[in-house]
């Protein structure tokens, strides 16, 4: 074994996973960092082409620029894994952990197969001693499996920290350049401030919080459980203010004044998505069984629950109002990613919502802006008893034209300004517009003689 560890400068990067997190997080610190050599490697040879491309893989306000400036200079995106191994200091892991399918603890825990056939991997290449870093999100006690796989498979020396990210997409690139907390977990101290120094060339000390691995670990679980839990409370008192006049904006305005409870992450909408609120609570919730605290994992499993009702419910709603039944009725659904400013659309609850409307026999026209008809296909193909029920627009007013009912399901921008006065005079006679984000502007609606039906309003009709 070798023992000595004298690679404390880090000054090449290798990240394995290019994706919503890797992309991005490496594109900022190349960019903040000139002096230290970033290489993203991939074993999706079609992502590494787009990320070599004009046509970078991910929408991400601000990325195009970023990528730009460093791309070609300090940061390279490959798929050579094995040569971008050998000559990293340090390797970042960033590759996906989503709900495990099958076999023990399938439908909750954390599917580990890509983090270890990356470390099998990271112990079979690497050429020297090197500092391997957590960036995926994953169960607590993760870095022990992974020191397992090192000390068994190679002679060299492996220091294993935890660095989760706290990006959130859409805003990936503000996040990642004045982040609220760096945070890195670790035992060995040179190695944790060899890390704390890359951050520490744009984030202020203060701003970078060292802890142990499994608190690091853990932290990242307990911090989206508890942003989820946010949308699934305001979600909860959402559906209450609808049955009783109170108005769910002027409950949040007086929840978020409070500063102990604050004001972020209180909008109430049609349930949260996303690649990980959902997988992280529900991995929480199977370490929570696994350690035997069932209270706690009946707990955060609410939280969950909650946003499927939700997501149901608005459905069903939708339904309600259309008389009962959407068959033959044509309904406009504008937005499908899982929040705005994203391409992304794992776990949006649009495939939630229309999959309840094609079931009951609605025909389905969908407009995202970042969001290809192909990709909507995709994420509906299980329904293919119903493929012929689903179109795609390429404007809001294009879905609206001959609809029965709009429905808002992610809050871009652009649906702000829809001219509801023209859009009207294409729609049925007596159509809804429901706003399932409670983001438009809701004046201009009704001046426009359309029905309205707003999440966390109580209804009129
Ligand atoms: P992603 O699916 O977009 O990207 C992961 C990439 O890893 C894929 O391109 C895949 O091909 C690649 N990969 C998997 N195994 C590999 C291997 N052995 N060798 C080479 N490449 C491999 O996932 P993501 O959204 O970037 O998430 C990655 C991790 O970061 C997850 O654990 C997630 O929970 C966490 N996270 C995600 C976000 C987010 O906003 N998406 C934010 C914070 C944390
Ligand atoms: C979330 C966290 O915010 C990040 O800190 C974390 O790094 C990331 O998960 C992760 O681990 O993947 P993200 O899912 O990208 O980020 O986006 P959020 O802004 O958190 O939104 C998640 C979902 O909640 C979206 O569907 C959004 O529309 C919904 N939401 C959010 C609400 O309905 N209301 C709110 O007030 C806030």
């Amino acid at each position: 074994m070798v023992k000595n560890f004298n690679l404390m400068k880090i000054k090449n990067i290798t990240c394995i996973g290019a994706g919503y997190v890797g992309g991005p997080t490496m594109s900022v610190i190349a960019d903040r960092c000139p002096h230290i050599r970033v290489t993203v490697v991939d074993m999706n040879a079609e992502r590494i082409a787009a990320w070599n491309s004009d046509h970078i893989p991910i929408f991400e306000p601000g990325l195009d620029a970023v990528v730009k400036r460093a791309r070609g200079k300090n940061l390279f995106f490959s798929t050579d894994i094995e040569a971008a191994i050998k000559s990293a200091d340090c390797i970042f892991m960033s590759v996906n952990t989503p709900t495990k399918t099958e076999g023990e603890g399938a439908g909750r825990a954390a599917d580990l197969k890509y983090i270890i056939a990356c470390a099998e991997q990271i112990a079979r290449s690497a050429s020297k001693n090197t500092i391997v870093v957590e960036k995926s999100t994953l169960p607590v006690r993760t870095a022990e499996k992974i020191k397992e796989i090192f000390t068994k498979n190679s002679q060299y020396t492996f220091h294993v920290l935890s660095n989760p990210e706290f990006l959130a997409e859409g805003t990936a690139i503000k996040d990642l350049e004045n982040p609220d907390r760096v945070l890195i977990g670790g035992e060995n101290t040179e190695a944790v401030s060899a890390l704390v120094d890359v951050y520490a060339q744009w984030v202020a000390k203060e701003k970078i919080i060292t802890t142990n691995v499994w608190s690091a670990e853990m932290a990242k679980l307990a911090a989206n459980a508890m942003l989820a839990q946010r949308v699934s409370s305001i979600n909860s008192l959402s559906a209450f203010c609808e049955a009783t006049e109170a108005d769910i904006d002027e409950v949040a305005k007086v929840l978020g004044s409070d500063s102990r409870i604050g004001s972020k992450f209180l909008k109430a909408g049609i349930g949260f998505g996303g690649s990980c609120f959902q997988k992280d609570i529900l991995n929480l919730v199977y370490l929570c069984e696994h350690y035997g605290l069932t209270e706690v994992a009946a707990y955060w499993e609410q939280v969950i629950v909650m946003n499927e009702w939700q997501k149901k419910r608005i459905a069903q709603l939708v339904i309600k109002k259309l008389g009962g039944s959407v068959k033959g009725k044509k309904i406009a659904v504008l937005g499908f990613a899982f929040k705005k400013d994203t391409n992304d659309t794992r776990e949006a609850p649009a495939i939630s919502v229309c999959e309840t409307l094609l079931q009951a026999g609605a025909e389905v026209v969908v407009f995202d802006p970042k969001v290809s008809a192909q990709k909507v296909q995709a994420d509906l193909a299980h329904l293919s008893a119903h493929h012929t029920q689903l179109k795609s627009a390429s404007s809001a007013p294009e879905a609206c034209v001959g609809a029965d009912a709009a429905i808002v399901l992610t809050e871009w921008d652009q649906f702000k300004s829809i001219d509801w006065s023209s859009v009207v005079t294409q729609m049925s006679p007596q159509a809804w517009v429901f706003d399932a984000r409670n983001c438009l502007n809701h004046a201009h609606i009704k001046t426009a003689g359309l029905n309205l039906w707003v999440v966390g309003k109580t209804p009129t009709k």
